[in-house]
This record gives C-alpha cells, sequence and structure tokens, in this order.
C-alpha cells in the first residue's frame, strides 16, 4: 500500500483530503503545517508527498527542497492557489511531479496522485534495472551521446507521465517532432493517437477548421459535419508544430480550448469537451515573437509551461559520430555490414557546422551510402558542400589544442575513444552484437554498458 504524506495548514483541507485518499486505498499521514511535516519527513519513509505551496514559518518549497534532498525515491505533488501559476512552474523545476491548483477537482487530483505513484514505481524499478547494466539511462531511438541530449532524455522521461503542456524550441532539424512522439510513446496516452499540424502549412479558415473541425454549411465547401484534430485526439495528444506561425485569431481560439478543455467547431455554438495533450514546437523564439506583438503573451506562459530546448548539433559536436553510425544501421538492410569511415571522415563530420542539423545529417550520410566504394565512406563520396570543410585537427587529437583549459579529462577521451571503436566495431558486424562482443573479446553484458544505445 502506498503511504502518502499530506501536508497542508488548514485543517479542513487535511481532513477532506485525507479521508479521500484513504477512501482510495492509501495510507496517510496528514502533517498540519510545514514544520511538523518536516519533523515526520526526517524519521519516516513516504512514496509520495502532497503539500500545499503557502504555509508558514516551512513553506511548501523547502518542504520539496528537503524532499528532493534527502528523499530522491518520494514523488511530490504541489498544492497551489489558483494564479500562483509561476510558484507552481519553480516546484517543477525544483523537481515535484506535479502541481494541482485549488480549488481541485476531485478526478484531477486522484489521477495526478495515480500518475505519481506509477511514475515513482516505474522510477525505482529503472533504478534497479540501471544498476543491473551499469548503463545511462538511455531513451529507444533518441542519440544523445552529449550531455544536453542526456538532460533532454531526462526531462522527456520527467514529463512524459504528467498532462503538463510542452513546448519544445529547436532549430530546423533538430528533432523537435522526435522528442514529442517520445513524449508521448513514454506517456499513458502512448495507446492512442499521436496527431500532428503544421500551423504553418495552412492558410487560417483551414487551420481553424482542421484543429477544432466545423458543422455543415459553416463555410462554402463544408459539405459535412467535421471533427477537429483536438477531438479526433482524444485521449491521446497533439502536436502543434510551429506554433509560431499561429495567427492571432486562432492563438485567442487556442488559449481558450486549453484553459477550457473544450473545443467548438467553427459555425457551432456547442461546447465538447475534449482530452488532449498538447505538445507544441517552434524554431522561432516566441519571446521574440511576443515583444514584435504577433504571439500572445497570455497563450505563451500557457505553453511554456515546460519548455524543452534542443541544441543544433554544432553545439553538442560528441552526437555526431553516434547519430553517424546510428542512420548507417538504420539505412543498411539487415544482414549486410554498413559501411566504414575512415579518420578524415569523420574528421570533417565533425568540423562541418551543420546548419540544417540531424535532418541534414541524415540525408549526408544516405548520400554518402548511394556513392560509398567497397563499403567505405570516403571524403569523395560526401555532399561537396560538407566535404570542402577543413577538418579541424583537435576533435581528432587532443595534443593539438594546447588550451590546458579546454582539454578533456584523460578518463573522458579515453571513453570518448572507446565508444567511437566499440561503435565501429558494431558497424562492421552489421550491428549483431554477440559477434562483436566476441570480436572485442568482451561480454555481451560489458557492451551494453559501454555502449548502452547498443540495445536499442
Ligand atoms: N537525437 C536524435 N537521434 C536520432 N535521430 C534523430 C535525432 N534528432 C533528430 N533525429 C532525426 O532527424 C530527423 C529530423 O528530426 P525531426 O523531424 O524530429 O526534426 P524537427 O526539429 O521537427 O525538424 P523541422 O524543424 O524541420 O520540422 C528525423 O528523421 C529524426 O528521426
Ligand atoms: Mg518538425
Amino acid at each position: 500500500m502506498a503511504r502518502i504524506l499530506l501536508v497542508d495548514d488548514e485543517p479542513s483541507i487535511l481532513s477532506v483530503l485525507s479521508a479521500l485518499l484513504k477512501a482510495e486505498g492509501y495510507e496517510v499521514v496528514p502533517a498540519l503545517g510545514g514544520d511538523k511535516a518536516k519533523g515526520v519527513l526526517a524519521s519516516e519513509e513516504f512514496d509520495l508527498m502532497i503539500s500545499d505551496i503557502r504555509m508558514s514559518p516551512v513553506n511548501g518549497m523547502e518542504l520539496l527542497k528537503i524532499a528532493h534532498d534527502d528523499r530522491p525515491t518520494m514523488s511530490v505533488i504541489m498544492l497551489t492557489a489558483y494564479g500562483s501559476v509561476e510558484t507552481a512552474i519553480e516546484a517543477l523545476k525544483l523537481g515535484a511531479f506535479d502541481y494541482v491548483t485549488k480549488p481541485f477537482k476531485v478526478d484531477e487530483l486522484l489521477i495526478t496522485v495515480q500518475r505519481a505513484l506509477e511514475y515513482n514505481k516505474a522510477l525505482s524499478e529503472n533504478a534497479d534495472l540501471k544498476a543491473q547494466l551499469g548503463t545511462k539511462y538511455h531513451l529507444e531511438n533518441i542519440v544523445a551521446e552529449s550531455a544536453v541530449m542526456q538532460n533532454v532524455c531526462d526531462m522527456i522521461k520527467r514529463v512524459a507521465p504528467t498532462d503538463t503542456t510542452i513546448l519544445i524550441y529547436g532549430e530546423s532539424g533538430t528533432g523537435k517532432e522526435l522528442v514529442a512522439k517520445a513524449i508521448h510513446t513514454q506517456s499513458r496516452r502512448k495507446e492512442k493517437k499521436f496527431l500532428a499540424v503544421n500551423c504553418a502549412a495552412l492558410p487560417e479558415p483551414l487551420l481553424e477548421s482542421e484543429m477544432f473541425g466545423h458543422t455543415k454549411g459553416a463555410f462554402t465547401g463544408a459539405t459535412v459535419n467535421k471533427e477537429g484534430l483536438f477531438e479526433a485526439a482524444s485521449g491521446g495528444t497533439i502536436f502543434l508544430d510551429e506554433i509560431g506561425a499561429m495567427p492571432m485569431s486562432i492563438q485567442g481560439k487556442l488559449l481558450r480550448v486549453l484553459q477550457e478543455k473544450e473545443v467548438r467547431r467553427v459555425g457551432s455554438n456547442e461546447n465538447i469537451a475534449i482530452d488532449a495533450r498538447v505538445l507544441a514546437a517552434t524554431n522561432t523564439r516566441l519571446e521574440q515573437l511576443m515583444q514584435e506583438g504577433k504571439f500572445r503573451e497570455d497563450l505563451y506562459y500557457r505553453l511554456s509551461v515546460i519548455p524543452i530546448e534542443i541544441k543544433p548539433l554544432r553545439e553538442r559536436i560528441e552526437d555526431i559520430l553516434p547519430l553517424v553510425y546510428h542512420v548507417l544501421r538504420k539505412e543498411s538492410p539487415p544482414g549486410t555490414t554498413p559501411p566504414t569511415l575512415d579518420t578524415e571522415v569523420c574528421a570533417i563530420l565533425e568540423s562541418y557546422t551543420w546548419p540544417g542539423n540531424v535532418r541534414e545529417l541524415e540525408n549526408a550520410i544516405k548520400h554518402a551510402i548511394t556513392f560509398a566504394k567497397d563499403n567505405k565512406i570516403t571524403k569523395d563520396v560526401l555532399p561537396p558542400k560538407i566535404a570542402a570543410t577543413p577538418a579541424k585537427s583537435a576533435s581528432t587529437s587532443p595534443l593539438s589544442d594546447l588550451d590546458a583549459s579546454k582539454c578533456k579529462s584523460l578518463k573522458a577521451f579515453i571513453r570518448a575513444k572507446e565508444k567511437e571503436y566499440l561503435q565501429q566495431v558494431l558497424s562492421h558486424t552489421g550491428g549483431d552484437k554477440e559477434e562483436a562482443a566476441k570480436a572485442l573479446k568482451i561480454s555481451l553484458a560489458t557492451l551494453y554498458r559501454k555502449l548502452p544505445e547498443a540495445q536499442e
């Protein structure tokens, strides 16, 4: 039975909530006020803490910090007064699982509690698994060698179980849609639809009817009633791509939909309840659009509850070669050996600035595979623009960079080189891990530990 620590300085809320949670079969320990809770937290273990934020002398944020530092396996849900969303966001940044606004709807609270506990369970199972394999957390299909991409993966994992709106920012081709899909597939909505709409691709009236639906006769050409994507994605996720391009009039309507959780089809007076999680992406900074008067401030705050930023590839060079090997493996027919890269090619690929990011890298490698001779990718089969890039020698030799502050630690360098070699061997064996392990004279478990992505 899950144990819940319940903290509020209002006795009435404490007793109502306590009764409600007990009726659901949870073991509840109520604490009247933050200082009481602090004492209980120091001596007892809980699966979940539900805490009010505004209390004195010890407030919910302080409890959250204690929980974060001393009780890493306990989830925390914060209760906030309507209108203090900024504090709630601060709480999410400090590691709270989610927040519920007071006055709360019972169903909403119970679902959040259930999800927090499921998340908690998944985390401890994952910790066991990690301990067994000794590997870093790795999300399927997302190559994340760099610390910044590993952060993105951690964020995906943390936000997936919640229903919070996420705003994904990244230059073109950095993997925004991939991240959005990963959030969907890691969420409880994974069996339901993931529907994407590109806000830049449709003219205003079409975009509106695409998103919200329309009734027969609403406009010329509307010959039948049609449901919009918000309705169609019910139970699942709707991905609003290039949201920066959304016309102002539709932004207002979207804001209402997000607040009311209801849509009104174009031409109708009837509200239809919807349950679609909203993920949005943009390659233009919305802050800038807001300043130019092209994006509503209220919508911006509503959407960007949790922002995820994907850095351009040139700022995460460690990801380049792993992505190249990933594409080589993906593009090689099963049973064949993926082509190999020579050192010069590796250096060029790491030196090029990749303005089109991962999408450009994928295209470049597909191009190179087509022209590769003897199953080898050499400089002359790279797209000419890329082949013309002078290779920075620093990427192949740490000694050429004599700036000591920029040197990698020896351990980090050896690890990176080891990884590169493992990936090459794996690429030689056509992705056959057992064969690769045999060739390397290491066990399969060691291969997995050293190269978590091999487990895909
Ligand atoms: N970290 C990654 N690991 C593996 N594949 C990736 C990664 N990042 C991006 N990709 C691949 O690169 C391609 C482009 O990604 P995606 O379409 O998600 O980018 P995007 O940011 O939505 O691009 P755009 O701005 O052009 O819409 C896809 O084929 C995707 O699978
Ligand atoms: Mg995209």
